[in-house]
């Protein structure tokens, strides 16, 4: 049977290309997930990641053989390596965005130390995608995601695929796609077993020649299933199932001693999803699509992000930013961040890596590579709905397109194809016509289904210190795009470019090596526009409340401070200056007609000079009960000092990571944008603090990372700025 071990242990890094067996004392211990270098959050430059650089560890064997194949599989190295196990080196991998497996049971030293070497190539090289021309986004470098060590009987399970049909009728059922490897010299019979809770266990045969694979299709009824318990994955209830298959020898699998060589199990969730001509459904539901763009880069550490920041990532996406679909832009992401979609109802139209430019035959073939190793890797997660298999913005390339598409549909034939496009009239070869639309506005659909991919980013970059009426207009192009988009039956939905502000090369952004083309800034604090897409929610899930102003009323043109916008999801608004009311404000359907919750639009307020300039009192109300209350002071002074952990422990593996965000609040625990403050901070106890260090705040905000060592205990972070009072933040390291 298989066993399976995590290696992200106990490696030993040094940025540089070594010889085998070179002095080994240049090393250092690192665990994986891994960066090859560490960055400040802005400002450095991409040829400071792109080098090689060389990875090696010895180990044992953590236990015996006993005939199976052991495999070393690597989830992504960025962009490129080569690895080598004793006196063996494999060819090179190219293409960072994938797993790929390396049998070495032929070269390894069953009782003693094996010593595994892995050379990494982090140069943008124009052979593999997305490269040979730039691309607006930095890439990083390493083994930048987890490496595993399996043994597997050498009859044995490669994949399995669950493919659910009929959900929405009267015979709903269940196919498991079962791929069977023999890596025997003898031909194999062969039985797999589909296996589920709900029913009994269905079966079919075949024969397996050696050193090959075969696949074998087991359906299974769902009729067996209660009704009570069938219960279809969506985005309110994102219910997942575990299916187990198993493989035996054909001829023991009725007998008592039967001979079983594998199991595996699939957790997955059933669901009926596509793209019709008049938009999107779930389960038979029209869902408008409201989403936005991820890239996986975080500050300070690149691509490098482990378990507990990318399922975060999902999180902030689905209750921080209310989005139901998210786009993985522009290449195939983090396994951990799409299992937390499939947990909490998140889409995902996930995409192989690209952008504008294809290559040669050779790099056609990596990138076809990329469309069978994206879907064949995750073709079991019931959040993702769409393949995307085109290159990001390329032109048409008619057999290239051909060529993905077929295998996309060859490969899941229950999923719609899409291919990111930037121009209309573009040849239409996949199954949903989906553009990145920087009109400004949302076009008419040319061809449906239409899907928009990308609108704002660079049509409007906006940062978290930029004067407030910059910051505002970021804030309402959202919210007019996707309220006009609410309004157009032929258009499936928008993701807006993008969640979060990323690294870039210098042909892009604002030179300082960062896109400030987020809703949130590069440490996933908010901007205004984070709070339109928050405030679409309903209240039932998050009541929200967030003015869009700094409440200054020197700092706008004209010194005209009105309207003041403000992102909720209540029915009404009451409005309090000083004290004095001002009115009671409903939502502005007039401007936004079309989204379930439209900003409100204040006006009329009693700001003359002359009228004494106090805070600003929002009270929101549904049902005529007040359910939320936001308050701004008019004093705009640095009261204090705030640090947040996003959790109480983390792991002390050696990887895990939180975040430390730091800000500058008025009286009311209000961010003060321009409080650019120099927060000098203080760890104690076993943890390494990852990220600038003074800090100096950005938009009044930040953050730093805490990363576990091996050791267990406390950990404190203390903080001190200038004229406030030091603040403090504990840790548990478990
Ligand atoms: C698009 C591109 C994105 C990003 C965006 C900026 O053209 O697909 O990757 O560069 O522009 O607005």
């Amino acid at each position: 049977m298989r066993s399976v071990y995590g290696f992200n242990d106990n490696w030993f890094y040094v940025p540089q290309e070594t010889e085998v067996n070179s002095d080994l004392s240049t090393f250092t211990e690192v665990t994986l997930p891994h960066t090859n270098r560490l960055f400040p959050y802005h400002n450095f430059d991409d040829a400071e990641y792109q080098f090689i650089s060389t990875y090696r560890k010895t180990f044992r064997l953590p236990e015996a053989r006993q005939g199976r194949r052991v495999y070393l599989t690597f989830d992504g190295v960025l962009s490129a390596c080569t690895v080598r196990i004793n006196q063996h080196t494999f060819p090179e991998q190219r293409g960072g965005f994938v797993p790929h497996t390396y049998d070495i049971t032929d070269y390894l030293n069953e009782e003693g130390d094996n010593h595994l070497w892995v050379w990494v190539d982090s140069r943008e090289r124009a052979d593999i995608p997305p490269f040979g021309y730039t691309v607006d986004f930095m890439v990083f470098g390493g083994i930048y995601r987890d490496v595993t060590l399996r043994y597997l009987e050498p009859i044995h399970i490669e994949n399995v695929q669950i493919r659910a049909h009929g959900l929405l009728t009267d015979a709903p059922s269940v196919e498991f796609v079962v791929t069977v490897r023999n890596e025997t010299d003898k031909p194999a019979s062969v039985t797999i077993v589909a296996k589920m809770a709900f029913w009994t266990d269905e079966y079919s045969e075949g024969i397996v020649e050696p050193h090959s694979t075969t696949r074998l299709t087991a359906w299974s009824s769902l009729r067996d299933m209660p009704k009570s318990a069938r219960q279809l994955w969506s985005l309110d209830n994102p219910k997942l199932y575990d299916f187990h298959v198993e493989l035996a020898d054909t001829a023991t699998v009725t007998s008592a001693q039967e001979r079983l060589y594998d199991r595996v199990t699939v957790r997955t969730g059933l669901r009926e999803a596509g793209f019709a001509q008049d938009g999107f459904y779930l389960n038979g539901e029209r869902v408008k699509l409201f989403g936005l763009n991820r890239h996986q880069m975080f500050p300070y550490i690149g691509a490098a992000a482990p378990r507990r920041l990318q399922r975060r990532d999902a999180d902030i996406l689905k209750y921080e930013l209310g989005c139901n679909i998210v786009r993985t832009s522009h290449y195939p992401q983090s396994p951990h961040f799409l299992e937390r979609c499939d947990e909490i109802g998140l889409l995902v139209f996930e995409e192989i890596p690209g952008w504008q430019h294809i290559g040669n035959e050779d790099w056609k073939t990596l990138s076809l590579r990329d469309v069978r190793a994206m879907i064949e890797r995750d073709w079991n997660h019931p959040s993702i709905v769409l393949w995307g298999v085109r290159i990001n913005e390329s032109w048409d390339d008619h057999d290239f397109y051909t060529r993905t598409n077929a295998l996309a549909r060859e490969l899941d034939p229950t999923r719609q194809t899409g291919g990111v496009r930037f121009f209309l009239g573009s040849e239409f070869l996949e199954d949903v016509y989906t553009l990145n639309d920087f009109s400004n506005d949302i076009l008419e659909p040319e061809k449906t289904p239409h899907l928009v991919t990308e609108f704002n980013g660079h049509m409007f970059p906006t940062k978290t210190w930029d004067n407030e009426e910059r910051r505002v207009e970021h804030a309402l192009r959202h919210a007019r795009i996707q309220s006009k988009q609410f309004s157009m039956g032929g258009v499936a939905g928008a993701i807006g470019w993008c969640a979060f502000d990323y690294n870039t090369h210098k042909e892009f952004g604002a030179g300082d090596r960062i896109c400030y083309h987020g809703v949130m800034d590069i440490f996933r604090l908010p901007k205004f526009a984070a709070y339109f897409y928050e405030s679409q929610q309903s209240p039932q899930q998050k009541v929200v409340l967030r003015p869009a102003t700094n409440w200054a009323l020197g700092d706008v043109k004209e010194g005209l401070i009105e309207p003041v916008t403000v992102f909720s999801n209540c029915e009404e608004l009451v409005v309090t200056i000083g004290g004095v009311v001002q009115g009671n404000y409903k939502p502005d359907y007039a401007r936004y007609p079309n989204l379930p919750y439209p900003p409100f639009t204040i006006d009329n307020l009693d700001v003359r000079l002359a009228h004494p300039y106090g805070d600003i009192q929002f009270v929101g109300l549904i049902g005529g009960e007040k359910v939320a209350e936001c308050t701004i002071a008019s004093e705009k002074l640095p009261r204090q000092l705030v640090l947040s952990l996003d959790d109480e422990a983390i792991y002390a593996d050696g990887a895990d990571m939180t975040r430390l965000v730091i800000r500058a609040v008025d009286t009311y625990g209000n961010t003060l944008p321009y409080a650019l403050s120099v927060v000098y901070l203080r760890l104690e106890g076993e943890a390494e603090l990852i990220g600038d260090n003074p800090f100096v705040l950005a938009g009044g905000q930040g953050a730093v990372y805490i990363k576990a060592k091996r050791e267990r205990g406390k950990v404190r972070v203390e903080a001190r700025a200038d004229r406030l009072p030091a603040a403090y933040v504990e840790l548990n390291i478990i």
